[in-house]
């Protein structure tokens, strides 16, 4: 595996892989890798002769009370797993190769990131979708793939990638969660012990919401989001940022439950912000 730090050797190799009629998969991320992210890159690997993961914790997704200083980073350690899972590629620039200066030019899609996680994190997608416009510049993939754990983001992606005519498929892949149901994310090192056992409400009432749906048939959205809200204010240390029931293609909020209706949630647990998401019906 080659370690790339510069935006103008990562384009020259893929260039290069492009001209022997290689087939790249791009798998963006933050590092501190777990599970998911693994699973990203195997799935990466299935689909394309060439796997890139890019790891850069993008300061300008982050909002100045936000964790970007304290966000975990273990280059070494992300390397290594990366190597086992036979990726290419790891792009890990510094911050000033990409941003040498504040940028003057923004991505910005509009309407799917104004609710759920956009709306508690000003200008979070506009960082989201910048920095991977410029990640899929400089890798040039034919294909992307994006956790599902990430659901606004996911689609705020595929809308940016219609929008501008990118020949890029994105391709979602399912949550990877832990044994006992916690969707796994970098920032679960931030639990105490006590705050990981709480951290699975979330879980929790997806399960709660589900069964309400399938098993009883319950179907108008605003009281299912009354027994969801009840379920997390039960719970000692947890807030609830927001939770919604969402229509998966539009993210536009559902008054009756459909086979495109998707749970969203994010909560603090303590000081660590989580989210989830599920379809109601199966998928
Ligand atoms: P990061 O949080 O590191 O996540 C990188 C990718 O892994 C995203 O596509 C995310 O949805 C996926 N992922 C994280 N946890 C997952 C889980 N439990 N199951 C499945 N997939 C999971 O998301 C970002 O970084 C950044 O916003 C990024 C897209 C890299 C732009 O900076």
């Amino acid at each position: 595996m080659d370690i790339i730090c510069l935006p103008t050797e990562m384009t020259s190799w893929s260039n290069r892989m492009i001209a022997k009629g290689k087939s790249i998969a791009l798998a963006p991320t933050m590092g501190y890798f777990h599970k998911g992210h693994l699973s990203l890159m195997k799935m990466a690997a299935e689909k394309a002769d060439a796997v890139v993961v890019s790891l850069f914790v993008n300061p300008i997704q982050f909002g100045p009370n936000e964790d970007f200083e304290r966000y975990p980073r273990d280059l070494e350690r992300d390397a290594e797993l990366a190597r086992q899972e036979h990726v290419d590629v790891l792009f890990a620039p510094e911050q000033e190769a990409m941003y040498p200066q504040r940028p003057k030019t923004k991505v910005v899609v509009e309407e799917l990131t104004a609710g759920l996680c956009g709306a508690a994190r000003p200008g979070h997608f506009a960082g989201v979708t910048t920095v991977v416009a410029k990640l899929f510049n400089i890798v040039k993939p034919g294909m992307a793939v994006f956790g599902q754990k990430d659901f606004q983001q996911l689609s705020v992606i595929r809308q940016m990638v219609r929008d501008l005519n990118w020949d890029i498929e994105i391709i979602g892949h399912p949550i990877v969660r832990e044994e006992d149901g916690l969707a796994m994310s970098s920032r679960n090192i931030y639990l105490s012990p006590d705050e990981r056992q709480k951290a699975l409400c979330l879980h929790k009432a997806i399960q709660l919401a589900q069964k309400k749906v399938r098993q009883q048939g319950v179907n108008e959205v605003s009281a299912l989001l009354q027994e969801v809200r009840t379920f997390l204010g039960s719970f000692v240390g947890v807030d609830i940022e927001y939770v919604s029931i969402v229509d998966s293609d539009g993210l536009a909020e559902q008054n009756t439950v459909d086979q495109h209706s998707v749970l969203a949630m994010a909560v603090r647990v303590g000081k660590t912000r989580l989210i989830d998401n599920a379809f109601l019906f199966e998928n």
